[in-house]
């Protein structure tokens, strides 16, 4: 249990799967923080296990939203606003690419794998944003989720590392357009944490002991250490802090080799 109050305050989270999903971790530090949650999930296929999930979370609301949908955006808002009558934070834990995209060449991409995992893992910030901010009325935070291949090579990241730039790109845009409403946009750049999607990246294994033997602190992250960042990005702790693309990496992206 962290002293951080949220009470009082709304979080949506998108992107809780299962129990790995790093938007788990996140929704329950927040609730345990105080905030109500909306959790969305993508389909009726997870709608079982969301549900179970979620049940000891008192007063979350439950609500379904594909981003690959125009019209699942703004029912989902509206939802919120029906219920809570306000929204503080929102937490953006959402990417897809192809699993064939996800290995070998990076040239051999094809046109409706780049479309698909840039729709899903980069675009969709976007509409969440603009629906967001106007229940957003006493300020905000808005985080997302991004990895290091955003700037350097990971091989097997391939097309989501074209995503992540974008997405990072995205932070500062959004950033620099609501910050007079007082609504922050920060992402975090999560080290290697097992969960479905990372899973399914063609040499996820080599990644994650490279980076134990590499980073700094000589192990891997933890979603409970994602979690607390998140927290802090999400709290009026870091009220000043908006635009950021903040490491959660055991220090690993600051070493030469
Ligand atoms: N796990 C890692 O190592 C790692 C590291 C850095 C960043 N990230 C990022 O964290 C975020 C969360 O991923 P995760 O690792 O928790 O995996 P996850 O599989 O648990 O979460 C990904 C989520 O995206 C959702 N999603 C996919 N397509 C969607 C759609 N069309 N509409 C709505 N939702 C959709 C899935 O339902 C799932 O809940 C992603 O952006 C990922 O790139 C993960």
């Amino acid at each position: 249990m962290y002293t951080i109050d949220l009470s009082g305050k709304v979080a949506l989270i998108l992107g809780v799967a299962n129990h790995r999903s790093i938007a788990w971790a996140i929704g329950q530090i927040l609730h345990q923080a105080g905030a109500k949650l909306a959790i969305s999930y993508q389909n009726e296929r997870l709608k079982e296990s969301v549900d179970e999930l979620a049940a000891p979370l008192k007063d979350t609301l439950l609500l379904e939203c594909d981003v690959s949908r125009d019209d699942h955006v703004p029912l989902m808002m509206k939802a919120v606003a029906e219920r809570f009558r306000r929204l503080d934070i929102v937490v953006h834990s959402i990417a897809f690419a192809n699993r064939e995209d996800l290995g070998g060449k990076f040239s051999e991409t094809g046109r409706e794998g780049f479309r698909l995992a840039m729709d899903i893992s980069a675009y969709s910030l976007i509409p969440i944003v603009r629906h967001a901010a106007p229940l957003m009325t006493d300020g905000g935070s808005i985080l997302t989720l991004t990895f290091h291949a955003s700037e350097r090579v990971f091989p097997g990241y391939n097309i989501m590392g074209t995503a992540k730039a974008a997405l990072e790109n995205e932070v500062r845009q959004l950033a620099a357009e609501l910050g007079e409403k007082n609504i922050r946009v920060n992402a975090i750049s999560a080290g290697p944490l097992d969960t479905l999607s990372s899973r399914v990246i063609s040499g996820y294994r080599d990644m994650k002991r490279i980076h134990q033997e590499r980073s700094p602190m000589k192990r891997n992250i933890s979603h409970e250490e994602v979690a607390k960042t998140a927290l802090y990005l999400c709290s009026d702790l870091s009220s000043g802090v908006t635009g950021a693309v903040i490491p959660v990496d055991t220090g690993y992206s600051i070493m030469g080799i």
